[in-house]
This record gives structure tokens, C-alpha cells and sequence, in this order.
């Protein structure tokens, strides 16, 4: 069985007085919930200047933390980057790849994220690739095409899907308040899992957990947990805020 995992995307958030603050307030919280570990999977991803001391932070708790991006070369003139044992040697364990930020704001292409995600799975990472299509493209019925061909081009080349993640966030739900209704999720959660199994095969398929984000808040993570395709949430705005992550956790954990 899919275990849930609950992730926050801190996305470029939090000093590192803050950032002990938001992880101290996180441990408290799991720490009061006995047994939690055993129903969800939590993990965060701070920005890139606090893997460092996020790794000292949750050292002995069960919250795994990553990267929000990476680059695909291990070395080299690529000023501003990150690379992917650099994010490696912090202790973080997976990276997010592919996240509609990264699409659109800085327009990475599918063949630089089909390297990135060929980058982390060589490290032994594990991989949050991110798919979703924009509002212009759900209006015009393209929705399964584009992430049919977002999933094609990242995962085409026979990867090791045991240490992927796929996290469906729609380009229109993501900071807008909008959230997808629990079957439209859902539907678009079932049309990944079909495309992975076409891929990689049905038992293959039916391991790989996918998130859903895009405005989850603790008031509708319980009903997105709903769809039997939906493994678990990305979270973006209410990840910074404790009270609010634990009670999504709580949810997904329910889920
Ligand atoms: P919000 O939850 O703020 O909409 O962000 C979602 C997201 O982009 C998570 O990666």
C-alpha cells in the first residue's frame, strides 16, 4: 500500500531564525501525535541556504527534508546554481523537479528537467516531479495532453520509479486560492496512474505515490485525501505556518 506523504514547499520563505521556529513548532506538534510516523510520510523543502542547518534541525525527528530545485550537471560555470551532490551532501534526501515555478517564472524546459530528474535519481535521491497543466490549457481540453507529455518527457527513458514522487499541481490552483474540486483531482490523478502504468507497468504504477497541490489548506486536505488516487498534498502557503501544516497533516494521515 501507498503510505501518504504530506510535503511543504516552503518555496523562498523563512529566515533561519524563522526556519527553527517553523521545524521546532513542526516536531512539538508530531511529537504530541504518538504513532503519527506510522500513518504519513512528512517532508519539507526549505530554500537551497538552509539544507545546512534544516538537516541539524530535524536530526532524530521523522521529518525528511529536500531541495526545491537542482541542476542536472554535478559541477561547473553555472553561477547561481545548485548541484545535485551539493544538495546530497546537506543530508537532504529527495529534490523537488519540474515545479510550475520553474516551468513558467523561469522557464525550464522539458529537456532540462528531464536531466534534472535523470540528475537526482543517478545521486539516489528520490525525485518530486512536478506536472500540471495551466488554466489556458484545462479551457481548451488539453489538460491530459500536456501532462501526458510532461510525464512522457521526464520519465520516458526507463527510470527507477520506486524513488519517484509525481505531485499533479494545476498551474491555476497554485497561490490563487482556487483549489481543484476532489474530482477533478481525482481525475487527473487517475489519468497519471494509467499513464504510469503504461509506462512502467501496473505493480510499478500502483506504488508510485501522487501528491496533489495547489491551495491545500487544512480546510479541503480531507476532502482531496478523498479520491483513491491521491496519496497525499504539496503544500505551498500553509506549510509556513505550523498550526496549519500539522492539521494538514492530520488529515492526509487520516486519508
Ligand atoms: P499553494 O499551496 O500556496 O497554492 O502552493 C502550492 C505549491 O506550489 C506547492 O508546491
Amino acid at each position: 500500500m501507498r503510505k501518504p506523504l504530506a510535503a511543504g514547499n516552503w518555496k523562498m520563505h523563512k529566515t533561519l531564525a524563522e526556519a527553527r521556529a517553523l521545524v521546532s513548532a513542526l516536531r512539538a506538534g508530531l511529537e504530541a501525535r504518538p504513532g503519527i510516523s506510522g500513518r504519513v510520510d512528512v517532508a519539507i523543502f526549505p530554500p537551497a541556504t538552509l539544507l545546512f542547518p534544516i538537516a541539524k534541525a530535524v536530526d532524530g525527528s521523522p521529518i525528511v527534508f529536500g531541495a526545491q530545485n537542482a541542476h542536472f550537471e554535478a559541477q561547473g560555470a553555472f553561477t547561481g546554481e545548485v548541484s545535485v551532490p551539493m544538495v546530497k551532501e546537506t543530508g537532504a534526501a529527495t529534490v523537488l523537479v519540474g515545479h510550475s515555478e520553474r516551468r513558467h517564472v523561469f522557464g525550464e524546459s522539458a529537456d532540462i528537467l528531464t536531466r534534472k530528474v535523470a540528475a537526482v535519481l543517478g545521486a539516489g535521491l528520490t525525485c518530486v516531479y512536478c506536472v500540471g497543466e495551466t488554466l489556458d490549457e484545462r479551457e481548451a481540453g488539453r489538460t491530459e495532453r500536456v501532462v501526458g507529455d510532461q510525464l512522457d518527457a521526464a520519465l520516458g527513458g526507463g527510470m527507477d520509479l520506486v524513488r519517484v514522487v509525481i505531485a499533479y499541481e494545476p498551474v491555476w490552483a497554485i497561490g490563487t486560492g482556487r483549489t481543484a474540486t476532489p474530482q477533478t483531482a481525482q481525475q487527473a490523478h487517475a489519468f497519471i496512474r494509467a499513464r504510469l502504468s503504461e509506462m512502467y507497468g501496473q505493480s510499478a504504477a500502483a506504488a508510485t505515490r501522487i501528491l496533489y497541490g495547489g491551495s491545500v489548506k487544512p480546510g479541503n486536505a480531507a476532502e482531496l485525501m478523498a479520491g483513491p488516487d491521491v496519496d497525499g498534498v504539496l503544500v505551498g502557503g500553509a506549510c509556513l505556518v505550523a498550526d496549519d501544516f500539522l492539521a494538514i497533516i492530520d488529515a492526509v494521515a487520516a486519508g
